[in-house]
């Protein structure tokens, strides 16, 4: 009867253990969120683009999360013609800030990330421009991912306009197959920015383009 007894509580023993570490184990992949992909989404309607910051420093993990991100996008025939220059410097960041009247919350930020073609690795003939693409796309990864870290950020374009590419070459030293397409300043936002809402059913076509969505 005893023996009965210990089989039978070991058995519920064991059966105890497998349901907890199942739940266990669910509850984290959710909270990574490979779940319904809603963290995705959420980043994507809540993001705006921020021009001021707080004076915090931002984490260097951060930084490097951030960059993954931005690596992880798409470029045609998985070419990643890019380069990322990282600022943290502020004599910099206030030299470009001074010659680039598009970007002046540079001065105000810890640090920005600029976004470069590298046409030494982009695609010969006729998709020769497809490193614009592939960079723009990592460049809202980038912008996804600092929102998502707590973070404000803002695309700055440089290319195609040339006086801001000859800026930014000569503040870096960036070499003639670097070509910067934008300057992404970063940091705490100061105070709220809401996201707009940019939706629009007329932009959108049903299989025809006479026909309404
Ligand atoms: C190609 C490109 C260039 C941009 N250049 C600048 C810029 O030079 N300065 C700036 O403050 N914002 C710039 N922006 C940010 C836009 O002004 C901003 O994305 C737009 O107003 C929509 O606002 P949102 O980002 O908050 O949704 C640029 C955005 C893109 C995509």
């Amino acid at each position: 009867m005893k023996r009965v007894l210990f089989i039978f509580l070991a058995v519920w023993f064991i059966f105890t253990v497998v349901v907890f570490v199942m739940f266990f184990s669910t509850t984290q992949a959710d909270s990574k969120g490979s779940g319904d992909g809603m963290p995705v989404l959420e980043a994507i309607e809540t993001r705006a683009s921020v021009r001021a910051y707080t004076d915090q420093a931002v984490e260097p993990e951060k930084i490097e999360q951030i960059l993954r991100a931005g690596m992880a996008a798409p470029t045609a025939r998985n070419q990643q013609p890019w380069a990322f220059v990282v600022i943290d410097d502020k004599a910099l960041m206030t030299q470009l800030a001074d010659s680039l009247p598009n970007a002046k919350m540079l001065a105000s930020a810890p640090v920005a990330i600029v976004v470069c073609g590298d046409l030494s690795k982009a695609i010969e003939g006729e998709g020769a421009t497809y490193w614009i693409q592939d960079a723009s796309a990592a460049t809202e990864n980038i912008l996804l991912a600092a929102h998502g870290l707590g973070l404000g950020a803002v695309w700055t374009g440089a290319y195609p306009v040339m006086s801001r590419v000859k800026v930014i070459r000569e503040v870096l030293g960036l070499p003639s197959q670097i070509i910067p397409l934008n300057v992404i300043p970063m940091g705490y936002p100061q105070g709220e920015t809401a996201p707009k809402d940019k939706w629009k059913r007329e932009n959108v076509h049903l299989n025809n383009w006479a026909t309404a969505y």
